[in-house]
């Protein structure tokens, strides 16, 4: 019998990457989230009925339980960016990622992976960056071996990041930017999902920080990102009061409707996050001491956001095009 894993927010972005990393290493696999019925394409990544999405709420024993019941490993890829609500940074981040760490251990689990974040820091003012240490310290309380891994920010097909940018830069001719100066390393989401993949199999353990081969500034990746998409904007770097401004504005525009438009454009608490550079810091494990070479994102990103073009798939005919009007 092949062995099993249990994939909490196997459906996200990066959890589907690791879902089909370990699928094809021949790994039963439980994706397991609040909506199994929409992670119902992770059934592709394997044969009829190695990859069964399942419910589970990580803010219940019972839940987590059940998902972890008879599994071999475990990988925690549950975050979220809410200060309200019941899904929170607390209950998520901190008492969640320790639930499944205790369950794990008590479970019999062989190995567990949480997937942490590069920001981690018990005395960060940021409330996302704060919890996120915290949640460490749950983990390694409850399973002393897990592995952790510390991404900063991740791209890729499905990314928050530069989907997010390159589709702001379509409304008008203004890119505005809070944190322009703040420098960032970001990490493929295929290397951090083979990183994982160690984690899950015990071939590594401890505390790893993730970055790409570029640590730059956030001005200059959407400035890479613009050469890619062949569009002409004006970055503008936002102070961060200005910021902090805008995103108490969009935090009352969610309270007045009840919620019901939620703020994921940018929150107080992403404010303060953006003020503190996101690099591996010296001394620190990485990819390299995983044996993997980081991507380039000139590599990969023009392979997703091409539909950002102007002319989106046709961008190259055209450009082909207007050469051959010339001869
Ligand atoms: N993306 C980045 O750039 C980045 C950078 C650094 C660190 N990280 C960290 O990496 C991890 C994965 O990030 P991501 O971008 O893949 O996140 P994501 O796309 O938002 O995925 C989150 C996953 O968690 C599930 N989930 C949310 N709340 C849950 C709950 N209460 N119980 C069970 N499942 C729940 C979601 O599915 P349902 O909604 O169906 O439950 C989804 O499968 C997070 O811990 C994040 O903080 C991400």
């Amino acid at each position: 019998m092949s062995k099993l894993v249990t994939i909490v927010g196997g459906s996200g972005f990066v959890g589907r990457y690791i879902a089909r990393r370990l699928a094809k290493d021949g790994w039963r696999v439980r994706v397991a989230c609040r909506r199994p019925n929409e992670a119902l394409f992770t059934r592709t990544y394997g044969a009829v009925g190695q990859v069964e999405p399942i419910f589970c709420n990580i803010r219940d024993d019972g839940s987590v339980r059940a998902a972890l019941a008879g599994a071999d490993a475990a990988v925690n890829c549950v975050g979220t960016f809410d200060a309200g609500g019941a899904n929170n940074f607390q209950a998520v981040q901190v008492a969640g990622a320790g639930r499944i760490a205790r369950l794990a251990a008590a479970g019999g689990v062989s190995t567990l992976v949480h997937i942490s974040s590069l920001s981690a820091d018990p005395a960060a003012l940021s409330n996302y960056s704060r919890t996120k240490a915290e949640g460490e310290a749950a983990v390694l309380a409850a399973f002393p071996k897990a592995m952790i891994l510390r991404p900063s920010v991740i791209f890729g097909n499905e990314d928050q990041f530069f989907n997010r940018f390159a589709g702001m830069s379509r409304i008008g001719p203004i890119l505005p930017l809070v944190g322009g100066n703040t420098r960032f390393q970001p990490v493929f989401v295929e290397d951090v999902a083979q990183a994982a993949v160690l984690g899950a199999d015990g071939k590594a353990s401890g505390i790893y920080a993730l970055g790409g081969p570029d640590a730059e500034t956030l001005s200059h990746f959407i400035q890479q990102m613009l050469v890619v998409i062949q569009r002409r904007r004006l970055v503008l770097n936002l102070p961060f009061w200005v910021g902090k401004v805008l995103a108490n504005g969009f935090g009352f525009g969610s309270f007045l409707t009840g919620g019901l438009i939620r703020n994921s454009i940018l929150t107080a608490d992403q404010v303060r996050s953006l003020r503190v550079d996101n690099v591996v810091p010296p001394g620190a494990k990485t990819l390299a001491d995983l044996g993997i070479a980081p991507t380039n994102i000139g590599a990969v990103i023009p392979e997703y956001l091409w539909r950002y073009r102007p002319s989106g798939q046709y961008a190259a005919i055209k450009d082909s095009a207007k050469n051959l009007r010339k001869v």
